[in-house]
């Protein structure tokens, strides 16, 4: 899938890049092998990469998301950027990607229109660029200037990932939509106790409204809360895909899971949030 090179900008130097032989390019010579994966990585070479979900996590979230306990959310997150995006021109850019199977959820309800899933780590990317054929992987830094061009997107997408607003509002067209999901207090709350999992701050959607506003006006807010009924394996891959898995011990979380009851019911919730760029920004 070649066309989603054009929506790319050099990190370095923010000019275009265009492929030759195997690699992107800028102007100026700046240049970024396409890795046989299919994906670019677009970090600047002295990044570090410490929030990066490491290849366990990504395997797996592959594995838990595969079970299709998440789909719930993929739908909401569908309905919210099919008709926030209307007939507005651009891509669909999720940021924080991971697999990217979120975003292969919402681009197969949008014929013909690229995704592009930007994440830090190069599992992630290297998984995402396989997610959906419509879909492009570059691996970026989501707090530094996204390596993208301004005006690009009809939609963001940000699902349990960084939110950088000033740079959502300037890859986003001036019709475009940010949708973001962020979990709830009451999210995977029957084993995140028992396995020691970091727990959900309760003021979560005040934090989202503080780091979004100014740049976003919140145009409309869904919450999706479901019964999950997991197996013992899908309980061990929540565990290990989530944050907790930079601090937890594999082994330790194992012996936990055994003393769970299966199957064991446990809380989706999520809320999907759609923003609108402010006028002026
Ligand atoms: C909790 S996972 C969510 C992944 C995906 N959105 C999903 O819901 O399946 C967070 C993702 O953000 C990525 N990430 C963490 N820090 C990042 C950063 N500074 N820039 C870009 N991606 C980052 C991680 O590598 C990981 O894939
Ligand atoms: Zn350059």
């Amino acid at each position: 899938m070649a066309g989603w090179h054009a929506l790319l900008a050099c990190p370095h130097c923010g000019a275009e890049l265009a492929e030759a032989g195997g690699a992107l390019a800028c102007a100026s010579g700046h240049s970024f092998d396409i890795a046989r994966q299919g994906y670019v990585n677009l970090l600047p070479g002295d990044a570090t990469a410490g929030t990066a979900d490491t290849r366990e996590m990504v395997g797996a979230r592959s594995a838990f998301l595969a079970r299709g306990h998440f789909r719930p959310l993929d739908a909401a997150l569908a309905d919210a950027v099919v008709s926030a995006v209307g007939a507005a021109e651009g891509c669909v850019i999720d940021v924080g990607a991971g697999t990217g199977e979120h975003l292969a959820a919402v681009l197969e309800r949008l014929p013909g229109r690229t995704g592009l899933a930007l994440d830090i780590s190069k599992h992630a990317a290297r998984r995402a660029a396989r997610a959906h054929p419509r879909v492009g992987a570059a691996v970026c830094d989501a707090w530094g200037t996204l390596p993208v061009r301004d005006g690009v997107a009809a939609a963001v997408m940000c699902v349990f990932a960084p939110r950088n607003a000033p740079e959502f509002a300037r890859i986003l067209a001036a019709s475009g939509v940010l949708v973001v999901v962020t979990p709830t207090s009451r999210h995977l709350q029957e084993i995140a106790g028992p396995l020691g999992l970091v727990s959900v701050d309760p003021r979560k959607e005040e934090r989202l409204e503080t780091a979004l506003g100014g740049h976003f006006e919140r145009a409309a807010t869904r919450a999706v809360e479901r019964e999950m009924r997991l197996s013992r394996e899908d309980v061990l891959a929540a565990a290990l895909m989530g944050p907790s898995a930079h601090h937890l011990q594999a082994d330790d979380v194992e012996s936990r899971v055994a003393s769970l009851p299966e199957p064991i019911a446990v809380t989706l919730s999520v809320s999907v949030s759609t923003w609108q760029p402010m006028p002026g920004r």
